[in-house]
Protein backbone atom coordinates (compact mmCIF):
# COMPACT_ATOMS: atom_id res chain seq x y z
CA UNK A 1 0.00 0.00 0.00
CA UNK A 2 1.63 3.47 -0.90
CA UNK A 3 2.57 5.58 2.01
CA UNK A 4 0.49 8.88 1.34
CA UNK A 5 2.74 11.38 3.27
CA UNK A 6 6.25 10.71 2.38
CA UNK A 7 7.72 10.56 -1.05
CA UNK A 8 9.79 8.27 -3.11
CA UNK A 9 12.98 9.55 -4.63
CA UNK A 10 14.01 8.76 -7.95
CA UNK A 11 17.28 8.94 -9.12
CA UNK A 12 17.79 9.18 -12.92
CA UNK A 13 13.97 9.89 -13.74
CA UNK A 14 14.72 12.04 -16.74
CA UNK A 15 16.27 8.76 -18.18
CA UNK A 16 14.51 5.05 -19.34
CA UNK A 17 14.31 3.68 -15.77
CA UNK A 18 14.06 6.16 -13.43
CA UNK A 19 11.44 7.73 -15.80
CA UNK A 20 9.23 4.57 -16.40
CA UNK A 21 9.34 3.93 -11.95
CA UNK A 22 8.52 7.87 -11.62
CA UNK A 23 5.21 6.99 -13.73
CA UNK A 24 4.15 4.25 -11.76
CA UNK A 25 4.87 4.84 -8.65
CA UNK A 26 2.43 8.25 -9.50
CA UNK A 27 -0.24 6.26 -10.86
CA UNK A 28 0.07 3.90 -7.81
CA UNK A 29 -0.46 6.93 -5.77
CA UNK A 30 3.35 7.70 -4.43
CA UNK A 31 3.95 11.35 -3.77
CA UNK A 32 7.51 11.75 -5.84
CA UNK A 33 10.29 13.37 -6.04
CA UNK A 34 12.47 13.58 -8.64
CA UNK A 35 16.30 13.91 -8.94
CA UNK A 36 17.14 15.43 -12.15
CA UNK A 37 20.41 17.66 -13.42
CA UNK A 38 18.40 20.00 -15.54
CA UNK A 39 14.51 21.11 -14.06
CA UNK A 40 14.58 22.95 -17.48
CA UNK A 41 14.66 20.23 -19.43
CA UNK A 42 11.55 18.99 -21.31
CA UNK A 43 11.67 15.80 -19.43
CA UNK A 44 12.25 17.07 -16.16
CA UNK A 45 8.87 19.59 -16.98
CA UNK A 46 6.61 16.54 -18.42
CA UNK A 47 8.11 14.62 -14.85
CA UNK A 48 6.30 17.68 -13.71
CA UNK A 49 2.99 17.99 -15.41
CA UNK A 50 1.97 14.37 -14.12
CA UNK A 51 2.71 15.75 -10.71
CA UNK A 52 6.13 14.58 -9.38
CA UNK A 53 8.40 17.10 -7.41
CA UNK A 54 11.23 18.09 -8.77
CA UNK A 55 14.82 18.43 -6.86
CA UNK A 56 17.97 19.60 -8.47
CA UNK A 57 21.00 17.71 -8.10
CA UNK A 58 23.95 15.59 -9.20
CA UNK A 59 25.01 12.47 -7.83
CA UNK A 60 28.50 13.98 -7.49
CA UNK A 61 27.30 16.59 -5.22
CA UNK A 62 26.62 14.94 -1.84
CA UNK A 63 24.78 17.84 -0.49
CA UNK A 64 22.24 17.81 -2.94
CA UNK A 65 21.66 14.16 -2.76
CA UNK A 66 21.69 14.17 1.24
CA UNK A 67 19.17 17.21 0.93
CA UNK A 68 16.74 15.16 -1.53
CA UNK A 69 16.57 12.31 1.03
CA UNK A 70 15.55 14.67 3.67
CA UNK A 71 12.27 12.88 4.61
CA UNK A 72 11.27 10.31 1.79
CA UNK A 73 10.16 6.95 2.76
CA UNK A 74 12.05 4.98 -0.45
CA UNK A 75 14.86 5.68 -3.03
CA UNK A 76 14.86 3.91 -6.53
CA UNK A 77 18.88 4.52 -7.55
CA UNK A 78 19.86 3.85 -10.79
CA UNK A 79 23.28 4.53 -12.67
CA UNK A 80 23.56 6.03 -16.34
CA UNK A 81 25.38 3.23 -18.20
CA UNK A 82 27.93 5.34 -19.71
CA UNK A 83 30.22 5.81 -16.46
CA UNK A 84 33.74 4.36 -15.93
CA UNK A 85 33.49 1.66 -13.66
CA UNK A 86 35.35 3.73 -10.61
CA UNK A 87 32.37 6.23 -11.05
CA UNK A 88 29.66 3.56 -11.18
CA UNK A 89 31.29 2.01 -7.86
CA UNK A 90 31.88 5.42 -6.47
CA UNK A 91 28.36 7.10 -7.16
CA UNK A 92 26.51 3.70 -6.42
CA UNK A 93 27.67 3.29 -3.65
CA UNK A 94 27.61 6.91 -1.72
CA UNK A 95 23.95 6.95 -2.57
CA UNK A 96 23.76 3.61 -0.83
CA UNK A 97 26.14 4.89 1.87
CA UNK A 98 23.54 8.48 2.50
CA UNK A 99 20.12 6.40 1.94
CA UNK A 100 21.48 4.42 5.21
CA UNK A 101 22.56 7.85 6.97
CA UNK A 102 19.33 9.13 6.10
CA UNK A 103 17.79 6.12 7.36
CA UNK A 104 16.01 5.36 4.75
CA UNK A 105 12.69 3.11 4.92
CA UNK A 106 12.85 1.03 1.27
CA UNK A 107 16.22 1.46 -0.91
CA UNK A 108 15.51 -0.04 -4.47
CA UNK A 109 18.75 -0.40 -6.41
CA UNK A 110 18.91 -1.21 -10.25
CA UNK A 111 21.30 -3.72 -10.84
CA UNK A 112 21.93 -5.97 -14.26
CA UNK A 113 21.14 -8.87 -15.44
CA UNK A 114 24.61 -10.17 -16.00
CA UNK A 115 25.75 -9.98 -12.03
CA UNK A 116 26.78 -13.43 -11.26
CA UNK A 117 27.41 -14.80 -8.20
CA UNK A 118 31.61 -14.64 -9.10
CA UNK A 119 33.40 -11.51 -10.03
CA UNK A 120 34.86 -11.86 -13.46
CA UNK A 121 38.02 -9.22 -12.71
CA UNK A 122 37.09 -6.98 -15.61
CA UNK A 123 36.63 -3.94 -13.85
CA UNK A 124 33.36 -2.56 -16.12
CA UNK A 125 31.63 -6.02 -15.56
CA UNK A 126 32.21 -6.13 -11.10
CA UNK A 127 30.92 -2.40 -11.02
CA UNK A 128 27.36 -3.50 -10.30
CA UNK A 129 28.04 -6.67 -8.31
CA UNK A 130 30.49 -4.33 -6.22
CA UNK A 131 27.72 -2.45 -5.64
CA UNK A 132 25.47 -4.91 -4.44
CA UNK A 133 27.31 -6.63 -2.54
CA UNK A 134 28.12 -3.17 -0.35
CA UNK A 135 24.39 -2.58 -0.25
CA UNK A 136 23.99 -5.84 1.31
CA UNK A 137 26.06 -5.32 4.06
CA UNK A 138 24.76 -1.46 4.84
CA UNK A 139 21.88 -1.05 7.85
CA UNK A 140 19.45 -0.50 5.19
CA UNK A 141 16.19 -2.18 4.16
CA UNK A 142 16.49 -3.06 -0.08
CA UNK A 143 15.81 -4.83 -2.62
CA UNK A 144 18.18 -5.04 -5.51
CA UNK A 145 16.57 -5.65 -9.57
CA UNK A 146 18.20 -7.13 -12.04
CA UNK A 147 16.39 -5.90 -15.39
CA UNK A 148 17.14 -8.85 -18.47
CA UNK A 149 18.24 -6.89 -21.77
CA UNK A 150 15.53 -4.14 -22.75
CA UNK A 151 13.50 -4.74 -25.77
CA UNK A 152 14.80 -1.45 -27.07
CA UNK A 153 18.53 -2.41 -27.29
CA UNK A 154 17.33 -4.65 -29.98
CA UNK A 155 15.09 -2.40 -31.91
CA UNK A 156 17.69 0.16 -33.00
CA UNK A 157 19.09 1.59 -36.49
CA UNK A 158 21.95 -0.65 -37.56
CA UNK A 159 21.38 -3.67 -36.28
CA UNK A 160 19.51 -4.80 -39.91
CA UNK A 161 16.09 -4.39 -39.76
CA UNK A 162 16.64 -1.69 -42.32
CA UNK A 163 17.44 -4.88 -44.62
CA UNK A 164 14.86 -7.27 -43.58
CA UNK A 165 16.60 -8.71 -40.61
CA UNK A 166 17.66 -8.62 -37.29
CA UNK A 167 21.12 -9.35 -36.40
CA UNK A 168 21.18 -10.27 -32.15
CA UNK A 169 23.28 -12.42 -29.79
CA UNK A 170 21.25 -15.65 -29.28
CA UNK A 171 21.38 -18.68 -31.65
CA UNK A 172 18.41 -18.85 -33.24
CA UNK A 173 16.99 -21.86 -31.96
CA UNK A 174 17.83 -20.25 -28.06
CA UNK A 175 15.79 -18.26 -26.36
CA UNK A 176 16.63 -14.91 -24.72
CA UNK A 177 14.77 -12.78 -22.12
CA UNK A 178 14.05 -9.41 -22.64
CA UNK A 179 12.43 -6.39 -20.53
CA UNK A 180 10.07 -3.15 -21.21
CA UNK A 181 11.60 -0.58 -20.04
CA UNK A 182 7.68 0.58 -18.89
CA UNK A 183 7.50 -3.07 -17.03
CA UNK A 184 10.16 -2.04 -14.91
CA UNK A 185 8.51 0.77 -13.23
CA UNK A 186 5.55 -1.13 -12.31
CA UNK A 187 7.26 -4.28 -10.98
CA UNK A 188 9.60 -1.32 -8.96
CA UNK A 189 6.14 0.18 -7.89
CA UNK A 190 5.09 -3.62 -6.91
CA UNK A 191 8.39 -3.70 -5.11
CA UNK A 192 7.89 -0.28 -2.52
CA UNK A 193 3.94 -1.30 -2.40
CA UNK A 194 5.26 -4.71 -0.54
CA UNK A 195 8.29 -4.07 1.53
CA UNK A 196 7.96 -7.09 4.15
CA UNK A 197 8.16 -9.51 1.01
CA UNK A 198 11.09 -7.89 -0.98
CA UNK A 199 13.54 -6.76 2.04
CA UNK A 200 16.95 -8.49 1.38
CA UNK A 201 15.20 -9.83 -1.82
CA UNK A 202 17.88 -9.45 -4.91
CA UNK A 203 15.34 -10.22 -8.20
CA UNK A 204 16.01 -10.45 -11.85
CA UNK A 205 13.08 -9.57 -13.83
CA UNK A 206 11.67 -9.51 -17.22
CA UNK A 207 8.88 -9.56 -19.78
CA UNK A 208 8.72 -12.00 -21.81
CA UNK A 209 11.56 -14.93 -22.98
CA UNK A 210 11.42 -15.79 -26.76
CA UNK A 211 13.98 -17.33 -29.20
CA UNK A 212 15.36 -16.20 -32.29
CA UNK A 213 12.68 -16.99 -34.24
CA UNK A 214 10.39 -15.99 -32.40
CA UNK A 215 11.80 -12.79 -32.39
CA UNK A 216 11.79 -12.34 -36.06
CA UNK A 217 8.03 -14.00 -36.37
CA UNK A 218 6.97 -11.11 -34.25
CA UNK A 219 8.75 -8.60 -35.87
CA UNK A 220 7.86 -9.91 -39.56
CA UNK A 221 4.11 -9.62 -37.82
CA UNK A 222 3.86 -6.20 -36.95
CA UNK A 223 6.53 -4.75 -39.66
CA UNK A 224 3.86 -6.31 -41.96
CA UNK A 225 7.04 -7.50 -44.07
CA UNK A 226 9.69 -10.52 -43.44
CA UNK A 227 12.50 -10.13 -40.94
CA UNK A 228 14.91 -13.15 -40.79
CA UNK A 229 17.04 -13.27 -37.65
CA UNK A 230 20.87 -14.37 -37.56
CA UNK A 231 23.55 -14.06 -34.84
CA UNK A 232 26.13 -11.94 -34.62
CA UNK A 233 28.91 -13.59 -36.84
CA UNK A 234 31.98 -15.41 -34.82
CA UNK A 235 34.35 -13.02 -36.09
CA UNK A 236 32.01 -9.88 -35.12
CA UNK A 237 31.94 -11.55 -31.44
CA UNK A 238 35.56 -11.89 -31.31
CA UNK A 239 36.91 -8.53 -32.16
CA UNK A 240 34.39 -6.82 -29.51
CA UNK A 241 34.70 -8.27 -25.64
CA UNK A 242 31.15 -6.54 -24.35
CA UNK A 243 29.22 -8.26 -27.03
CA UNK A 244 31.87 -11.46 -26.63
CA UNK A 245 30.67 -11.19 -22.75
CA UNK A 246 26.41 -10.83 -23.01
CA UNK A 247 26.66 -13.43 -26.17
CA UNK A 248 28.81 -16.05 -23.56
CA UNK A 249 26.30 -14.84 -20.43
CA UNK A 250 23.05 -16.00 -22.53
CA UNK A 251 24.39 -19.18 -23.45
CA UNK A 252 25.67 -20.23 -20.42
CA UNK A 253 25.35 -17.30 -17.62
CA UNK A 254 23.30 -15.29 -15.31
CA UNK A 255 21.95 -14.09 -18.47
CA UNK A 256 20.22 -17.57 -19.33
CA UNK A 257 19.04 -17.90 -15.99
CA UNK A 258 15.13 -18.17 -16.17
CA UNK A 259 13.45 -15.35 -15.13
CA UNK A 260 9.56 -16.40 -13.11
CA UNK A 261 7.63 -14.42 -15.67
CA UNK A 262 4.75 -15.84 -13.58
CA UNK A 263 5.90 -13.87 -10.60
CA UNK A 264 7.01 -11.11 -13.13
CA UNK A 265 2.40 -11.41 -13.81
CA UNK A 266 1.31 -11.69 -10.51
CA UNK A 267 3.76 -7.96 -9.94
CA UNK A 268 2.26 -6.68 -12.58
CA UNK A 269 -0.47 -7.68 -14.58
CA UNK A 270 -0.23 -5.97 -17.90
CA UNK A 271 3.44 -7.30 -18.61
CA UNK A 272 4.11 -7.00 -21.48
CA UNK A 273 5.14 -9.60 -24.48
CA UNK A 274 7.71 -8.48 -27.23
CA UNK A 275 4.76 -8.67 -29.56
CA UNK A 276 2.48 -6.09 -27.88
CA UNK A 277 5.65 -3.68 -26.78
CA UNK A 278 6.40 -3.81 -30.84
CA UNK A 279 2.65 -2.85 -31.30
CA UNK A 280 2.67 0.01 -28.55
CA UNK A 281 5.18 2.01 -27.74
CA UNK A 282 7.55 -0.12 -29.58
CA UNK A 283 6.63 1.23 -32.60
CA UNK A 284 7.82 4.31 -33.02
CA UNK A 285 11.20 2.92 -32.31
CA UNK A 286 10.38 -0.33 -34.83
CA UNK A 287 9.47 2.37 -37.28
CA UNK A 288 12.95 4.55 -36.90
CA UNK A 289 15.09 0.95 -37.18
CA UNK A 290 13.15 -0.05 -40.27
CA UNK A 291 13.22 3.11 -42.09
CA UNK A 292 17.63 3.16 -41.00
CA UNK A 293 19.52 6.09 -40.68
CA UNK A 294 22.05 6.93 -37.74
CA UNK A 295 22.31 4.06 -35.03
CA UNK A 296 20.86 4.26 -31.66
CA UNK A 297 23.44 4.28 -28.46
CA UNK A 298 23.38 1.91 -25.20
N1 LIG B 1 20.60 -1.64 -21.80
C1 LIG B 1 20.09 -2.70 -21.19
O1 LIG B 1 19.56 -3.61 -21.84
C2 LIG B 1 20.18 -2.73 -19.72
C3 LIG B 1 19.60 -3.78 -19.07
C4 LIG B 1 19.68 -3.79 -17.71
C5 LIG B 1 20.34 -2.75 -17.03
N2 LIG B 1 20.91 -1.74 -17.70
C6 LIG B 1 21.58 -0.69 -16.92
O2 LIG B 1 20.70 0.41 -16.80
C7 LIG B 1 21.46 1.55 -16.37
C8 LIG B 1 21.03 2.78 -17.16
O3 LIG B 1 19.68 3.02 -16.92
P1 LIG B 1 18.81 3.83 -17.97
O4 LIG B 1 18.91 3.15 -19.30
O5 LIG B 1 17.48 4.08 -17.36
O6 LIG B 1 19.66 5.19 -18.02
P2 LIG B 1 19.43 6.47 -18.96
O7 LIG B 1 18.14 6.35 -19.72
O8 LIG B 1 20.69 6.70 -19.70
O9 LIG B 1 19.24 7.61 -17.88
C9 LIG B 1 20.29 8.06 -17.07
C10 LIG B 1 19.72 9.07 -16.09
O10 LIG B 1 20.74 9.47 -15.18
C11 LIG B 1 20.72 10.91 -15.12
N3 LIG B 1 22.05 11.42 -14.76
C12 LIG B 1 23.17 11.40 -15.53
N4 LIG B 1 24.19 11.95 -14.83
C13 LIG B 1 23.70 12.33 -13.62
C14 LIG B 1 24.26 12.96 -12.48
N5 LIG B 1 25.55 13.31 -12.43
N6 LIG B 1 23.46 13.18 -11.41
C15 LIG B 1 22.15 12.82 -11.44
N7 LIG B 1 21.56 12.21 -12.50
C16 LIG B 1 22.33 11.98 -13.58
C17 LIG B 1 20.29 11.33 -16.51
O11 LIG B 1 19.87 12.68 -16.49
P3 LIG B 1 19.78 13.54 -17.87
O12 LIG B 1 18.55 13.03 -18.56
O13 LIG B 1 19.65 14.96 -17.43
O14 LIG B 1 21.05 13.27 -18.61
C18 LIG B 1 19.17 10.33 -16.76
O15 LIG B 1 18.00 10.70 -16.07
C19 LIG B 1 22.92 1.19 -16.59
O16 LIG B 1 23.50 0.88 -15.35
C20 LIG B 1 22.84 -0.05 -17.47
O17 LIG B 1 23.96 -0.89 -17.32
C21 LIG B 1 20.81 -1.71 -19.02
Amino acid sequence: MANDQLPILVFGATGRQGGSVARALLKAGWPVRAFVLDPAKPESRALQQVGAELVRGSFEEIPSVKAAMKGVHGVFSVLPGDLSAEDEVRSGTTIANLAAESRIDHFVYSSGASVGDQLTGVPRFDAKPRIEAHIRDLPLTATIIRPMIFMEMLVRPGFGLEEGRLISLIRPERSIQLTAVEDIGKIVAAVFADKPRFAGVTMKIASDRLSGHALAAALTEVAGKPITYARFPDDVLAANADLAHMASSLEGGPLADHVDLELMRELNPDLLSFRSWLAGSGRAALDAALAGGPGGSG
